[in-house]
């Protein structure tokens, strides 16, 4: 069968994701609420498989990790020493007519006559308007419709604004001209732009019945911060040294300016982050004697002379090996490794996983990009060291295997390490504001305690979105194809392939018969039998085929049958079922013993 269009492939699992339950739009029934989505019943359930599978692999399944649960409001410094206050914002161009905004980035070309004044001015109540106002015509269109909205401009704030006199105002020096592709005009209102402005993504509120300055406090932009303020905390209470991460899933909020793709980019959505706390390579070389560079591929067990390139190279090929396992395939994730000029300043690396939505774009030879579904950056001792200037607690550990490594030295070696120790402080110290004196003493201090086995942590961060994962592993599931059946027609099958490990319900259950009580019991006998261990969905409506097709659309790996011979019809058959399996629709019997260990290995 061709392949659906992008738009058109989209919109087949907006709809699917509507009708099964998937994902509903927030507040639907006041029109919505752009950027914000809900889980229906089904898309809870899978949310609740990947993030349990990325807490277990993260977590659990670790002896390095120790997870975290923060709220989701914290001290407005936090947001000062991270750089959000300042720095977290989108370059926004305004209409000045309308205060409709735009991301200075996303302003698509148009062409077209404009129209421009330098002011205009009130024949009857005698005010005067000085600024400039430009429109853009598009072809076809008329310049009285220009000049009805530079009257409105003019008139916005003037007395006479709401009595309508504005349509009276005279407009003074008219200049007409032909414009190609130009990115300075409201693509809705056709006005001319104002100057790009950074717009603050965080949501602010008040905490305390006071809306004053003292009290604003941020709703979190990530989840990243929380691990970073409570490290010392986790580090001292869960007795993990260096190297070992902190992980946190939870809510994240940011007043995207255009929320779009669905759930991609949205206003409030989850994040599943860890933040991997390693030594300074300066101290790995002090102990190991030597850093490893990675090379290709996985680079195997960590070893003590993993510096911050191998452990970094590490997080994005167990990363990478997590989306394969729970169904995305290594050709549908692009590994993106940006560039120096695009990285973060306090950033050395940062590898984008992006995966190849069907709205991505395409380079030349057709091929799909991708789209951002995990970053992993290695962010230096940037943000403990932040946090430890900012709140004044100390923010380094001490560390007995880099203390006696360091004894053990030649004084030349001492010199070098220390020296390259003492250079990355003075650099992080001037490039966050510290005048070069009191930066110069205190790398010096810091260099000074890295002989004797204290420093501030570096950090790699592997940060993830839910719900760009789930968004990601529905369009992968998403398949149409042509079935014939037992009757010889054809039809089309729409199946969601998900991975038995991610898929919302696990197995359906099905007696075949709904008004044959002995099938009824035996069937709910099964169901009970399964659903303490697992998501099981028990329907008993409709001719069989049409409740396997139901569940071919939900996604349900396996489908249980419970027929006549379950009940020892043929006696050699007693006690099983029919399991039919989703992708490749064969059946086979198996029995109701066997059925339970075997679900399991396929959903674990
Ligand atoms: N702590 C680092 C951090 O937050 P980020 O690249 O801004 O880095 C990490 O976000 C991940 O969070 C992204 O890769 C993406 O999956 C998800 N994410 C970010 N903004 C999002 C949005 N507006 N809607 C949905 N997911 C988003």
């Amino acid at each position: 069968m061709a392949e659906p269009k992008a738009n058109e492939l989209m919109e087949k699992i907006v709809s699917l994701c509507k009708r099964k339950g998937l994902v509903f739009q927030s507040s639907e029934i006041y029109g919505g609420i752009n950027g914000f989505w809900d889980y229906g019943p089904l898309g809870a359930e899978l949310k609740r498989n990947v993030k349990e599978l990325w807490w277990n692999a993260m977590t659990r399944m670790r002896d390095d990790v120790a997870g975290l649960e923060a709220t989701i409001i914290m001290h407005p410094q936090i947001w000062r020493a991270s750089g959000h206050v300042d720095t977290f914002a989108d370059l926004m161009r305004e209409c000045p007519l309308t205060k409709k905004r735009v991301r200075a980035d996303q302003v698509d070309p148009q062409s077209g006559t404009i129209y421009r004044w330098s002011g205009a001015a009130s024949a009857k109540n005698g005010w005067t308007v000085e600024k400039l106002c430009g429109v853009l015509l598009l072809k076809g269109q008329h310049p009285d419709s220009a000049r009805k909205k530079a009257r409105e401009f003019y008139a916005q704030g003037t007395p006479d604004w709401a009595s309508g006199d504005w349509q009276t105002l005279e407009l003074k020096g008219e200049t007409v001209a032909a414009v190609e592709n130009s990115l300075d005009f409201h693509p809705e209102s056709g006005v001319e732009l104002t100057a790009a402005r950074p717009f603050n993504l965080m949501f602010k509120t008040y905490v305390g019945p006071l809306e004053s300055e003292d009290n604003v406090a941020y709703l979190r932009p990530e989840t990243a911060q929380a691990i970073f303020a409570q490290f010392k905390n986790v580090l001292e209470t869960s007795r993990q040294t260096v190297p070992f991460g902190i992980a946190q899933v939870g809510k994240a909020f940011r007043n995207e300016v255009t929320p779009r793709n669905f759930t991609f980019r949205s206003r409030e959505f989850e994040q599943m982050e860890l933040e991997f706390f390693i030594k300074p390579d300066e101290a790995v070389e002090a102990i190991a004697g030597t850093v490893i560079k990675p090379g290709e591929g996985h680079p195997g067990e960590p070893t003590p002379a993993w510096g911050w390139q191998a452990w970094h190279k590490y997080w994005v090929e167990e990363r990478i090996r997590f989306y394969e396992g729970i169904g995305l395939p290594r050709e549908t994730l692009v590994e993106y490794w940006q560039k120096p000029e695009e990285l973060a300043h306090y950033a050395r690396a940062c590898v984008d996983i992006l995966f190849k939505f069907p709205f991505s774009k395409r380079d030349e030879k057709g091929e799909l990009l991708g789209e951002e579904l995990e970053g992993i950056a290695a962010r230096s001792d940037f943000d403990l060291s932040q946090h430890e200037r900012c709140s004044g607690k100390p923010m380094g550990v001490f560390d007995e295997e880099l203390r006696a490594a360091w004894g053990r030295l030649d004084p030349a070696k001492q010199q070098e390490l220390a020296q390259r120790y003492y250079d990355a402080r003075y650099k992080y110290l001037t490039k966050t504001g510290v005048e070069p004196e009191p930066a110069a003493k205190e790398a010096k201090a810091n260099a000074e305690g890295l002989a004797k086995g204290q420093y501030i942590p570096h950090v790699i961060e592997p940060s993830a979105g839910v719900d760009r994962l789930i968004l990601a592993l529905i369009s992968h599931a998403y398949c149409e194809e042509q079935v014939t059946d037992e009757k010889g027609k054809t039809e089309t099958r729409v199946v969601m392939r998900f991975h038995p490990r991610v898929a919302p319900v696990k197995v359906g259950i099905f007696p075949l018969l709904k008004n044959k009580p002995e099938l009824v019991a035996k069937a709910l006998e099964v169901r009970n039998l399964l659903r303490p261990h697992m998501a099981v969905f028990y329907d008993e409506a409709g001719a069989i085929g049409r409740r396997y097709r139901r569940q071919d659309e939900a996604g349900t790996p396996y489908g249980v049958t419970i027929d006549f011979d379950t009940l020892g019809e043929k006696p050699e058959l007693l006690n099983t079922v029919t399991l039919r399996e989703r992708d490749s629709m064969t059946q086979t019997r198996i029995s109701i013993d066997a059925l339970l260990p075997f679900l399991l290995s396929k959903i674990r």
